[in-house]
């Protein structure tokens, strides 16, 4: 049985100064490829899903294959809800079964993104073991429904964040560093790591309590995103690399087996290429072995 949520496994990474990486799939191939990734690595695993499959599958369907996969796994996964901006839906997820929840007020003026953030934590928590996570400042680009547009991205207050996390209630926090969803205009976004320092040091300076997001996994180098790692981040979001890899192993595949009409083997291709793509991150994250 390896359904578990998300703060003990995170606060574990926290603690032994790596990252968990966090993987947004749209379909229950990807789904199957990410976990078998994370097996073979024998790293922990968490699968998100933004709102789209949710809408397109239904929370059932989701939390159904989540369970099925996650059980006969041999490393803990959670199943998180990720970039939420919907009260009502955020509580049929966690309803459901999804062991963690991002409610996403953050294009909200403070106040209201504490309330719209606690009423998700309150009702989650009374449920038991469901995990919230919420975010201050917010990320540029697109995520799916979510868009925010280079005007309106705004960088966490760190001023703010103690008053945030401890009047929302959450238990994992995203603050907006510079990191951006899609993909990256330039090789060398600037990132805000001493932001991210500052806000490791007041949550977590005297002892973990707090894990911390990072999202825009995708497109950052490598020595980047062990930089963020070193300095406090151990939640690790990749979402439009596995849709990149999903859309071009189909391509890839298709076009070099055009007149083959066999979907078991274009969806082998697409499972390949999502479990290379998610092992190396997995490597660069350094969760490699930390399942046990
Ligand atoms: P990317 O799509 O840039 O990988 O960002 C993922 C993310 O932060 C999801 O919340």
């Amino acid at each position: 049985m390896a359904v578990v949520s998300a703060k003990k496994m995170l606060l574990k990474a926290t603690e032994g100064k790596y990252a968990v990486g966090a993987f947004n799939v749209t379909n229950i191939v990807q789904m199957k490829a990410v976990i078998e990734a994370a097996q073979g690595k024998r790293a922990p695993l968490i699968l998100q899903t933004s709102v789209a499959p949710v809408r397109f599958l239904g929370v059932k369907v989701l939390v159904a294959a989540y369970r099925a996969l996650a059980e006969a796994a041999s490393v803990p996964i959670c199943l998180h809800l990720d970039h939420c901006t919907d009260v009502t839906l955020c509580k049929a997820a966690a309803d459901a079964g999804y062991t963690n929840i991002m409610i996403d007020a953050s294009k909200e003026e403070f106040e209201a993104n504490v309330r719209v953030t606690k009423a998700v934590t309150d009702y989650c928590h009374a449920l038991g073991d469901v995990t919230v996570e919420g975010e201050l400042g917010t990320v540029c680009g697109v995520e799916d429904q979510i868009k925010v547009t280079e005007d309106e991205a705004a960088l966490c207050d760190p001023g703010k964040a103690e008053e945030f996390v401890r009047r929302s209630g959450i238990d994992l926090f995203a603050p907006a560093i510079g990191t951006a969803h899609g993909v990256y205009k330039t090789k060398n976004p600037k990132l805000r790591f001493d932001l991210l320092q500052e806000v490791f040091k007041v949550l977590n300076g005297a002892e973990p309590t707090v894990p911390l997001v990072i999202h825009g996994g995708t497109g950052l180098q490598d020595d980047v995103v062990r930089r963020l790692v070193a300095c406090g981040g151990c939640k690790f979001n990749v979402s439009t690399e596995l849709k990149h890899t999903l859309i071009d192993a189909t391509y890839g595949y298709i076009s070099t087996h055009r007149d083959e009409y066999n979907p078991g083997r274009l969806d082998d291709a697409v499972s390949k290429a999502t479990i290379q793509m998610v092992e190396r991150w997995i490597d660069v994250l350094g969760c490699a072995g930390k399942a046990g």
